[in-house]
């Protein structure tokens, strides 16, 4: 077979390992693995390659995408879809391993509904959102990029007694701003598809002059409009006249080298992906998913949705232990 890979929408940290796997995998059991670049949008534009085993050396570390990545919108449309299928077809690749979130898998899923084609998915996002699988490659990552950001953010906060509003990613999805707030301690997540809920926020301030605290953190994921933690800052001040600091963490949580967690789940779903299309047992689109730590598969319909549900025994845990 001539196995293809992608990565498509925002990159994760560990992505690299499943395609060191897909590649060392695929070659293993005597296929040929290409790189489509750019995602979605080299497949329309045909920037399709060989890997050689070789060309996943000293990658597993790295973060990043060594196949870049890109949000296509050209795919969006038949046309653009028409045209990918016709570079899949001239390259003569017999089935495709697409790497990526929601955006990715509905992209596949259109295609597979107009083009049938053999297609397996492998979540990957920090913002660990996919419906169909407690967990996708980066978010461990992203979590501790911010972590470490945050620890040290504290320790200036506690020299000036002062109130910061951490901005962290995830314009939709609540599991990385609440994952971050139970880690880092700070006093609560403010989460993206929420009204930003002040009476709350002022609570917790208030609670913490009242016990004599000097300094605290907030984090406020960036949700659909930037700017939320000036937003806030801005009336902390009318109520309190505080006057606290905004850190946007921005791109930096999405960078650097996976955790030993990413390089797992990475490399064991890129195999079990390979593992799957040498079977032949992919008739229907599939994903790589990891339930109570075990790699399974399930079918693609099952992944399409964004996990916007926030977690509220996270919130309530959050509160009791920023006390
Ligand atoms: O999907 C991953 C993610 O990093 C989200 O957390 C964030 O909201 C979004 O991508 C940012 O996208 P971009 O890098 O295209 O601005």
């Amino acid at each position: 077979m001539k196995i293809a890979v992608l990565t498509s929408g925002g990159d994760s940290p560990g992505m690299n390992c499943a395609i060191r796997s897909i590649v060392r995998g695929g070659i293993h059991f005597g296929h040929e693995v290409y790189g489509i670049y750019r995602g979605y949008a080299g497949l329309i534009a045909g920037e399709i390659a060989p890997l050689k085993l070789s060309d996943v050396g000293n990658i597993l570390q790295r973060g990043g995408t060594i196949l870049r990545s890109s949000r296509c919108k050209e795919f969006l449309t038949v046309e653009g879809r028409k045209q990918a299928y016709h570079q899949l077809k001239k390259f003569q690749i017999d089935a495709m391993i697409t790497i990526g979130g929601d955006g990715t898998f509905n992209g596949a899923n259109a295609l597979y509904k107009e083009f049938p084609f053999p297609m397996v998915g492998i979540p990957g996002t920090i913002d660990n959102d996919i419906t169909g699988t407690d967990y996708t490659i980066g978010f461990e990552t992203a979590v501790e990029n911010a972590i470490e950001a945050i620890d040290k953010i504290r320790d200036t906060a506690l020299s000036h007694d002062r109130v910061f509003l951490v901005e962290v990613m995830g314009k939709n999805s609540p599991a990385l701003a609440e994952r971050i707030a139970v880690c880092s301690g700070a006093e609560m997540a403010i989460l993206p598809h929420k009204v930003i809920p002040y009476e709350e926020i002022y609570a917790v301030i208030q609670r913490g002059l009242n016990r004599g605290k000097r300094s605290s953190i907030f984090v406020v994921a960036e949700g659909q409009t930037s700017g939320r933690g000036q937003e806030i800052k801005e009336e902390i001040f009318k109520k309190f006249q505080i006057d606290s600091h905004v850190c946007i963490l921005g791109h930096i949580q999405r960078g650097g080298s996976p955790t030993a967690q990413d390089r797992f789940f990475a490399t064991q779903m890129g195999l079990k992906a390979v593992e799957e299309l040498h079977a032949e047992q992919v008739k229907e689109p599939i994903v790589t998913i990891v339930k109570q730590s075990q790699i399974q598969v399930t079918n693609l319909k099952n992944c399409l949705l964004k996990k916007i549900i926030a977690d509220d025994s996270i919130a309530k845990s959050i509160s009791i232990t920023s006390i």
